[in-house]
């Protein structure tokens, strides 16, 4: 039991899907991060997630994991131990038709908003960014955060029930300008490749299933 839910940010590189979903800190540490108001839609979500979770008294756990997408090879950005090199390997699901397993993802549990926001940043900061003529900062990766929470409730009868939901927020590059990125060689290769649509995204986190939505956000 439970509700999975998968948010994509769209559109072409530069006008902000990063700063949508990841957000940014303001400077010289004036707020919080969850009352920055240049937080992104990550940040705000953790701090949603988990102060009604502890408001509401309620026995749960909680994983989180960072996936990014380079070139369509997946990399794990909340391995403390993996490198640059250390790829991770998917597989058709064979108990889920439409779905994938990524073999040796790690996820990560974590007990507060703090935490599961500290780990979001140390991710983060370890995430692909190559320079581009049109948008020097932004990525050219593909980045998949999810939380995962296990909740436990007891129905009137007293029995205990296990339900558990996932969030999926996906920060997709955007490359269909690549002429006016001034992207060449292997760098235009790899805009190509960026936006091919992954059937990652239709397997692992859009198959439609019970108790499972997906929006996408364009930006
Ligand atoms: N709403 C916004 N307010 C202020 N700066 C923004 C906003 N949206 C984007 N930016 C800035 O624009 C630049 C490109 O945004 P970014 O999120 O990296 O684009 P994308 O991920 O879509 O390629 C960044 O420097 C970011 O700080
Ligand atoms: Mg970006």
């Amino acid at each position: 039991m439970g509700n999975n839910c998968t948010i994509f940010a769209c559109g072409q590189t530069g006008p902000g899907k990063t700063f949508t979903t990841e957000g940014e800190s303001s400077p010289n540490e004036e707020y919080t991060w969850e009352q920055d108001p240049l937080a992104g839609i990550i940040p705000r979500t953790l701090h949603q997630i988990f102060e009604k979770l502890t408001d509401n008294g309620t026995e749960f756990s909680a994983q989180v994991s960072l996936l990014e997408i380079y070139n369509e090879e997946l990399f794990d950005l909340l391995n403390p131990s993996s490198d640059a090199s250390d790829r991770l390997q998917m597989f058709d699901d064979p108990r889920n038709k439409r779905g994938v397993i990524i073999k040796g993802l790690e996820e990560i549990t974590v007990h507060n908003k703090d935490q599961a926001y500290q780990t979001l940043e140390k991710g983060v900061a370890k995430r692909t960014a190559a320079a581009t003529l049109m948008n020097a900062y932004s990525s050219r990766s593909h980045s998949v955060f999810s939380v995962k929470i296990h909740m436990k409730e007891t129905t009137v009868d007293g029995e205990a029930l296990v339900k558990t939901g996932k969030l999926n927020l996906v920060d997709l590059a955007g490359s269909r300008n690549i002429g006016r990125s001034g992207a060449v060689g292997k760098r235009a290769r790899e805009a190509g490749n960026i936006s091919h649509p992954c059937r990652l995204w239709e397997g692992h986190y859009c198959s439609c299933g019970k108790n499972t939505s997906c929006s996408l956000l364009r930006i």
